[in-house]
């Protein structure tokens, strides 16, 4: 199935960027003015990316039913509020590289960052509002409102991160909530618009959202293990970012815990460091000693294994399109282990 299910999503993904870009040509190249709040807007969504979100919620909707046309604008709807969350996050967490190359702040500065990315925030409303012409009024206002709870639920978790830079009190389950609301939300909620578009009802739609809760978390996870452990090359951002800027993540916590256990001071005293590449190596030497990396991993299998089981008792509740589930079960497991 492996392969059958990456050729799934290679097509829906270059089916996703052709819609994407003829969609967008009227906003963002056709000489539209101010041309400094358009370029960073066709930039961000022009490097690339796995294209995560607008896979999950046409792979739900499928799941449940024929395609409709207005998957494709709620899809782009989802990539244009990700993006808009990626330029705004580079800009909180001064990351200067983004898919192998400058960020928006890094390439267009501060201004152009915060304008673009609130003009993608607003343009996703403007495609849900054409989504939803294809839908029922009760699909309707439930596509708006999970939409809408998810923006402020990512603002959240996005303050969290921040908060927990500058605290020491940070604890693993309040680092769990905090990637709940800034990472597992969106990818819940672009599987639950999904199937209600695909038809679910309203308890399948539901568990959808769930499984999307329980890969969310791993995928942070991931995320923060690729940013020690990961190649720059692959993985396209700068390595140690997290460590440098002081990130509370599952590592850092997870060596924090053992250091206090063995009243060992190295972290503490590597953390003080003030050179970016010294803290870097000495932090990651004490993840190292305490095998960290695996652990993560042994962390990432458990919540994958929990999503596909809720993704599992989806077909038991509710007709099913085959193919398309068990693609999306493949996807879940190529994502525990993913590089970039
Ligand atoms: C990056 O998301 C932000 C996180 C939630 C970790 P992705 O890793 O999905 O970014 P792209 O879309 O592939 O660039
Ligand atoms: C980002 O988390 C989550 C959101 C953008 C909401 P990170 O700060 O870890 O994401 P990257 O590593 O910069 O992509
Ligand atoms: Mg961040
Ligand atoms: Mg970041
Ligand atoms: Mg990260």
């Amino acid at each position: 199935m492996t392969n059958d299910s990456k050729q799934y999503f290679s097509d829906l993904v270059a089916q996703f960027e052709e819609f994407l870009f003829s969609e967008l040509k009227h906003f963002l190249h056709t000489g539209n003015h101010p041309e400094e709040l358009y370029e960073p807007m066709y930039y961000a969504l022009s490097q690339g990316g796995k294209r995560l979100r607008p896979c999950f919620a046409v792979a739900a909707s499928r799941i449940f039913g024929k395609e409709k046309q207005c998957i494709w604008f709620t899809a782009t709807a989802l990539e244009l509020f990700h993006n808009f969350t990626l330029i705004h996050d580079d800009v909180m967490d001064h990351s200067d590289m983004r898919h192998g190359a400058p960020s928006v702040v890094a390439k267009y500065g501060l201004s152009a960052a915060i304008l673009s990315g609130d003009a993608m925030f607003a343009l996703a409303f403007h495609l849900l509002t054409e989504a939803q012409k294809g839908l029922s009024p009760e699909v309707k206002s439930e596509v708006m409102q999970t939409f809408s709870q998810m923006s402020v639920a990512i603002m959240e978790g996005q303050q969290y991160d921040i908060n927990f830079q500058s605290r020491n009190d940070t604890s693993l389950s309040d680092y769990i909530h905090m990637i709940r609301l800034k990472t597992a939300e969106l990818l819940a909620t672009a599987l639950k618009m999904g199937a209600l578009i695909g038809g679910a009802t309203p308890q399948a739609a539901d568990l959808l959202y769930q499984s999307g809760i329980q890969i969310g978390l791993p995928f942070q996870l991931r995320d923060d293990h690729l940013d020690v452990y990961g190649s720059t090359d692959v993985f396209g951002k700068p390595i140690g970012g997290d460590i440098a800027e002081n990130k509370q993540t599952w590592l850092l916590l997870s060596a924090k815990e053992k250091s206090a256990a063995l009243s060992d001071k190295a972290l503490e005293k590597a953390l003080t460091c003030n050179n970016r590449e010294e803290k870097i190596e000495r932090v990651k030497a004490i993840y190292d000693q305490f095998h960290l990396a695996d652990e993560i991993d042994a962390e990432i299998a458990t919540y994958t294994h929990q999503a596909l089981l809720l993704l599992g008792e989806v077909e038991r509740i509710s007709p099913v399109d085959k193919e398309a589930l068990a693609a999306l079960k493949d996807l879940y497991n190529r994502l525990a282990s993913r590089a970039f």
